[in-house]
């Protein structure tokens, strides 16, 4: 190899490493918009607690991977990932839904509340700070879900006795066992 050539050489690879520096630092200005578009995503538009978002997700995706993977909104759990526990509760259009049963394609335009959208640890809703007094959670896990499942139910054609809630609550499953002191939280806030 000439001497002519290998400077040739590097003079292409400088200029590919300039250009290439400055893509890196468009992406570092804009991660998501950088990112590499997957061969068959899909572009969503969802209103995720108030607020406008748009993403590209594979169709196989589900709405609670969407919130926890893609946007990054973990207080929404996932439990079985099969529609048996409740822990990935969520709001679509203001009613209870199982997250992790539906694909996030489906939901085009729709607006989701998660835990995230409801209160803050100091301007709690009132069912979060039901659940702190009445110290209905151990572990926490299925907490959100049974927070978003239980503002919701106070929108549902449900009757005010114990059976009734229990019923309508039956969904949400908590491993720890802590039926009583949620039956109470949400019956305070009934009563409020
Ligand atoms: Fe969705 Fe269990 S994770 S119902
Ligand atoms: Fe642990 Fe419900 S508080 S599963």
């Amino acid at each position: 190899m000439s001497r002519r050539s290998v400077l040739q050489a590097i003079g292409v690879s400088g200029t590919a490493a300039a250009l290439g520096s400055g893509l890196a630092a468009e992406a570092a200005a804009d991660p998501r918009d950088a990112a590499p578009i997957e061969p068959g995503s899909q572009p969503l538009k969802l209103v995720i607690n108030g607020k406008q978002q748009t993403l590209r997700v594979d169709p196989r995706t589900t709405l609670l991977d969407a919130l926890r993977e893609r946007l990054h909104l973990t207080g929404t759990k996932k439990g079985c990932d099969h529609g048996q526990c409740g822990a990935c509760t969520v709001h679509v259009n203001g009613r209870r839904v199982n997250s992790c049963l539906s694909f996030a394609l489906m939901h085009e335009g729709d607006e989701i509340t998660t835990i995230e959208g409801l209160g803050t640890p100091v301007e709690m809703h009132p069912m979060q700070a039901a659940f702190v007094e009445h110290d209905a959670y151990q572990c926490g896990y299925c907490t959100s879900g049974q927070i978003m499942s239980a503002v919701a139910l106070a929108k549902e054609p449900c009757g005010g006795s114990d059976a009734e809630i229990k019923e309508a609550m039956s969904g949400n499953i908590c491993r720890c066992g802590a039926y009583s002191n949620i039956l109470a939280a949400i019956q305070q806030t009934r009563k409020a």
